[in-house]
C-alpha cells in the first residue's frame, strides 16, 4: 500500500475529493443543464437525486475503494473475480479517457477566457457583442486545439508527480478562495436590473416541464457532479487512511459541491435574464456569453474577471486530474507500469479523443450539428459518457455494493473509523432505493 500513495489527512481527502467534486459541473454544465430542462423543475429532481440516489452511491464508492485500496478494476477483481465485474470497472476506465477529452475542451474555454479578462476583453461589452465574442473564440480551430492541448498537458504533469505531492497541495487553499470570489458574484448577479425573473425561473418550479428527459439529465448531473459512476471516487477511497471517517467526508464532499452548484445557479440565472437570453436556447457557452457582462458591470471587475477564471481552471485542473487518475491507477496496478508513463501515454490518447469535440463548436461545421441526434459533438459526448455510462457506472456499484459484497460487510468496514449511525438508512437506500430508482429511469429514458 504505501508505494500506492496515501492522503497526509482526513482534511487532505475531504479537499481532495471536494476539488474533485467541484469544477466544471457544478460552473458550467449544471446552470445549462438546469436551464434547458425547467430550471426549478430541475432543481428539485437534482437536490432529491443528490440526496436519495448519489449520497449513498458516494458512500459506497468511497467504503470500496479503501477496503481494497485498488482502483475500479482491481477493486471489483478482489471481491468477485468475473468478467463482468472487470467488465465495469473497465467502462469506468474507458468514461475515463472519454469524459477528460471533452472535459478539458471547457476547461480550456476557461484558460482562454482569463486570457481574454486580463487583457480587457470584457470591457464596456453588451450580451449581443458577449455573444458574438464567444462565438468567434469557439470557432477558431487552432486556439481551441492549443487550449486543449495545454489544459490536458498540464493535468498530465500534476498526475505525474503523484497522490499527495500533486493532488493534495493544490485543492488546500484554492476552494476556499473560489468559494470567497464567488460570493462577491453573487451579490453582485442578485442586485441586477432583471436578477428577479432569473431567481424566479430557477426557484419556482413549473411541475408540468417535468419529463424522463429532466429526471435523467438531473440524475446525470448528479453523478457527474459529484464524480460518481466510473470510479473516481473508489479510486481516491484507495487513498484514504483507515483512521478517518467515510460517512462523514462523503457528507462534507456531497454538501460542499452542492452548495457551490446552487450558488452557481443564483449567480447564472440573474445574470441571462437580465441579459435578456432564454433558458431554452442555452448552449455549451451559456456561462461564457453571462459572466463578461456581469464582469463589466462589476465593481473592480477588471480584478474579479481573471481571479475567477484563473479559479475555475484550477477547480477544473483538480477535477481533471481526478478523472486521469482513474485509468492511471488501473495502469500502474493492473499492468505494472509507472506513474509518469502511465499519465503521459493515457493523457496524449484523451487529447486525441478531444480533438471533435474541440471543433465542435463552429470550428468544423459536420460536428456542430450531427445527422440523427441533432446535437453538437461535445453534447453527445457528454450525454454518453457524462450521463448514461455514468448512471449505468453508478447502478453497478450499487449492486456490487449492495449484493455481492453484502452491505453488511461495507458498513463494517464503515465503522472501522466511525460510529456510523445512519447505517440503517444508508442501508435501505443502497440496497433498494438507488438501484432501482436508477434502473427505472435509464429504462424508461432508453424505451
Ligand atoms: N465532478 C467534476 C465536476 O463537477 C467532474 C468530474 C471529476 C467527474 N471526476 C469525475 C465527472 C468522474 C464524472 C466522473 O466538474
Amino acid at each position: 500500500m504505501s508505494n500506492r500513495g496515501n492522503w497526509n489527512s482526513k482534511l487532505g481527502f475531504i479537499l481532495a475529493a471536494a476539488g474533485s467534486a467541484v469544477g466544471l459541473g457544478n460552473l458550467w454544465r449544471f446552470p445549462y443543464t438546469a436551464g434547458n430542462n425547467g430550471g426549478g423543475a430541475f432543481l428539485i429532481c437534482y437536490l432529491l437525486s443528490i440526496l436519495i440516489i448519489a449520497l449513498p452511491v458516494l458512500i459506497a464508492e468511497i467504503t470500496l475503494g479503501r477496503y481494497t485500496q485498488k482502483n475500479p478494476v482491481g477493486a471489483y477483481q478482489a471481491i468477485r473475480n468475473t468478467w463482468l465485474w472487470k467488465g465495469v470497472g473497465f467502462i469506468g476506465v474507458a468514461s475515463g479517457f472519454m469524459i477528460l477529452s471533452f472535459y478539458s475542451v471547457v476547461a480550456g474555454w476557461t484558460v482562454g477566457y482569463f486570457a481574454k479578462s486580463v487583457r480587457g476583453q470584457f470591457s464596456g461589452i453588451n450580451p449581443a457583442q458577449s455573444a458574438e465574442q464567444f462565438k468567434t473564440f469557439a470557432a477558431d480551430p487552432w486556439l481551441q486545439l492549443v487550449l486543449l492541448s495545454f489544459f490536458i498537458l498540464l493535468t498530465i504533469y500534476v498526475v505525474a508527480k503523484g497522490v499527495s505531492g500533486g493532488i493534495e497541495k493544490y485543492s488546500k487553499v484554492l476552494m476556499p478562495m473560489l468559494l470567497g470570489i464567488l460570493l462577491l458574484m453573487l451579490i453582485r448577479s442578485l442586485t441586477l436590473d432583471g436578477a428577479a425573473k432569473g431567481i424566479e425561473f430557477y426557484l419556482n418550479p413549473d411541475f408540468s416541464k417535468i419529463t424522463t428527459k429532466t429526471i435523467i439529465a438531473a440524475m446525470g448531473q448528479a453523478f457527474f457532479s459529484l464524480s460518481l459512476g466510473m470510479g473516481t471516487m473508489i479510486t481516491y477511497g484507495s487513498y484514504l487512511s483507515k483512521k478517518d471517517s467515510i460517512s462523514s467526508s462523503a457528507a462534507w464532499v456531497a454538501g460542499l459541491d452542492t452548495l457551490i452548484a446552487i450558488i452557481a445557479g443564483f449567480i447564472i440565472f440573474p445574470a441571462l435574464f437580465s441579459q435578456g437570453m432564454s433558458p431554452a436556447d442555452w448552449g455549451p457557452g451559456a456561462m461564457f456569453e453571462a459572466l463578461p457582462v456581469l464582469f463589466d458591470k462589476m465593481p473592480l471587475g477588471m480584478i474579479f474577471g481573471p481571479m475567477f477564471f484563473l479559479l475555475l481552471s484550477i477547480a477544473a485542473l483538480t477535477s481533471t486530474i481526478s478523472i486521469l487518475e482513474v485509468p492511471v491507477a488501473f495502469f500502474i496496478d493492473q499492468k505494472g507500469w509507472g506513474r509518469r508513463k502511465a499519465a503521459y501515454i493515457i493523457g496524449s490518447i484523451a487529447l486525441l479523443f478531444g480533438i471533435p469535440s474541440a471543433l465542435s463548436q463552429g470550428a468544423v461545421s459536420g460536428l456542430a450539428k450531427l445527422p440523427i441526434v441533432n446535437m453538437d459533438f461535445l453534447s453527445l459526448w457528454d450525454f454518453i459518457w457524462g450521463n448514461l455510462s455514468l448512471s449505468i457506472g453508478a447502478l453497478m456499484v450499487a449492486v456490487f455494493v449492495a449484493y455481492i459484497w453484502k452491505s453488511s460487510k461495507a458498513i463494517a468496514e464503515i465503522r472501522v473509523s466511525s460510529p456510523f449511525r445512519l447505517a440503517p438508512l444508508w442501508e435501505v437506500l443502497i440496497k433498494y432505493v438507488s438501484p432501482v430508482l436508477i434502473l427505472i429511469i435509464l429504462l424508461s429514458f432508453l424505451l
